[in-house]
């Protein structure tokens, strides 16, 4: 296990924090499901470089996993029950049967992101799923922090999904498909997100980010890992900031993209997602598209919201603002392929300038920043050392990613923290995270 740990989180995380952590795991499962063999999986979260709302659109993305993961410790059962406990007791304990049919618990309930897996797979397989005993240990410090932007709904999804199908005998492969089915699970939840998250559970290597075009073809999803820059850490800044409402608020950018491409139809009757918008001129295309859009108006056109929302929670906005989601998608999509250009020839002015227009178009066209966000970000702009700052993941609250050179972390550091002052009581919490590697089956250990 010793070697496993470091060859995970290598030097850079303290091996003694994290040996600390796995032996306070394998006791708290022994110690609620007595002795016997016990396998360990481990999903990490993710932080996203630039391309956001992109990937259901099936454009392109480029995230990175974090040396920050959900571990799970699993036992399989004779039955179909599933026993979760969570070692931090604010999440209450869950039990259900896998089946076809399982109902979800209210919006936000963590066991959600394991009853989603549960029943794709049941659906999936023919005969019989047994259950498990598992235990979920995301807690801080080496845990992904909930809510923050940075996928620690997926990276339970992934570890629930690795543990229900090695204790069921399911052949792994580790690689697309897994991720494909991992994505398609957590819409179980009612949100209609896109495949960036699992995909960097799942795909990442240690010390690159991860470039995903997310459109499928016969061959599969194209994708490559492309290093960090030389003497570049990613610097995560934790706003502190949480919305409670982000999954409607989620699905209805996803409908107003959708909406989108309804109308863009009737010049270009080809469209199926904004991705094949990709060699049209923006000036070309605009005028087809109104500023905004309400939702009597959209019924008149005989447009049917339910119907583009593909069974997941429909948004309860009267209106939608379908040219500026567009315009955003559109010019994000070619800022990542700049970004994963300049990068592989050394030009960080040119990725920084295209992290600072990603943010501004996050903000201005796609409405998912907040001032505080904008505060952060502006501020850590600034720092020198700094190649460039921005929102990551879905927005409304969360984290700010930046690259920064190495040796200027720790006045990096300093410089947040007089942001402190002006977070209207939020804690803005800074950090370093080093790109880690995919999720797995850790180990199977008798105790
Ligand atoms: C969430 C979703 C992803 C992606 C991002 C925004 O993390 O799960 O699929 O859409 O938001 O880029």
């Amino acid at each position: 296990m010793r070697d496993t740990i470091e060859a995970i989180y290598g030097q850079e995380s303290p091996v003694a924090g994290q040996n600390q952590r796995y032996d306070e795991s394998l006791a708290a499962f022994q110690h609620l499901y007595g002795p016997g063999p016990v396998s360990l999986f481990r999903a990490p979260g993710r932080v996203n470089l630039i391309g956001e709302h992109t990937d259901y659109n099936e454009g392109y993305v480029l995230p990175a996993a974090i040396d920050r993961d959900v571990l799970l410790l699993a036992r399989p059962r004779d039955d179909a029950q599933v026993r979760v406990v969570n070692i931090e007791e604010e999440y209450e304990p869950r039990e259900f049967a896998i089946s076809t049919e399982i109902p979800p618990r209210p919006l936000g309930d963590w066991a959600n992101y394991i009853q989603g897996p549960a029943q794709l797979l049941a659906r999936q397989k023919s005969e019989p799923l047994r259950g498990m005993d598992a235990l979920v240990c995301g807690r801080a410090p080496w845990g992904v922090p909930r809510g923050a932007g940075l996928a620690s709904s997926s990276a339970l999804t992934v570890s629930a999904s690795l543990a229900l199908m090695r204790l069921n005998s399911i052949p792994l492969s580790y690689g697309v498909s897994l991720a494909a089915f991992c994505s398609r699970a957590e819409w179980y939840v009612g949100t209609r997100g896109g495949v960036m998250d699992q995909f960097t559970a799942i795909l990442s290597q240690r010390d690159h980010a991860l470039f995903i075009d997310c459109r499928r073809r016969a061959s599969g999803y194209r994708y490559s890992h492309v290093p960090l820059p030389e003497g570049h850490v990613i610097v995560l800044v934790d706003s502190g900031e949480r919305h409670q409402n982000a999954g409607p608020l989620y699905n209805q950018r996803v409908v107003e993209t959708r909406l989108a491409i309804q109308l863009l139809k009737a010049r270009y009757p080809w469209v199926s997602y904004l991705r094949d918008m990709e060699e049209i001129p923006w000036e070309e295309c605009h005028h087809f598209l109104p500023e905004q859009i309400t939702k009597d108006e959209v019924e008149h056109q005989g447009i049917s919201l339910q119907k583009l929302m593909d069974g997941g929670t429909l948004p309860e906005a009267e209106s939608f603002f379908v040219r500026k989601r567009c315009r955003h998608v559109m010019t994000e999509n070619h800022r990542v392929l700049a970004v994963v250009e300049a990068m592989q020839e050394g030009d960080l002015a040119r990725v920084g300038e295209l992290m600072v227009e990603s943010h501004a178009s996050a903000r201005d066209d796609y409405e998912i920043s907040t001032p505080l966000l904008d505060r952060i970000v502006e501020a850590i702009n600034e720092h020198p050392d700094v190649v460039g700052a921005r929102l990551t993941g879905a927005g409304w609250g969360g984290c700010v990613v930046a690259l920064a050179r190495a040796e200027a972390v720790d006045d990096l550091f300093a410089h947040v923290s007089t942001l402190q002052q002006e977070s209207d009581g939020q804690s803005v919490e800074a950090f370093v995270t080093f790109p880690a590697p995919g999720a797995g089956h850790l180990a199977t250990i008798n105790i």
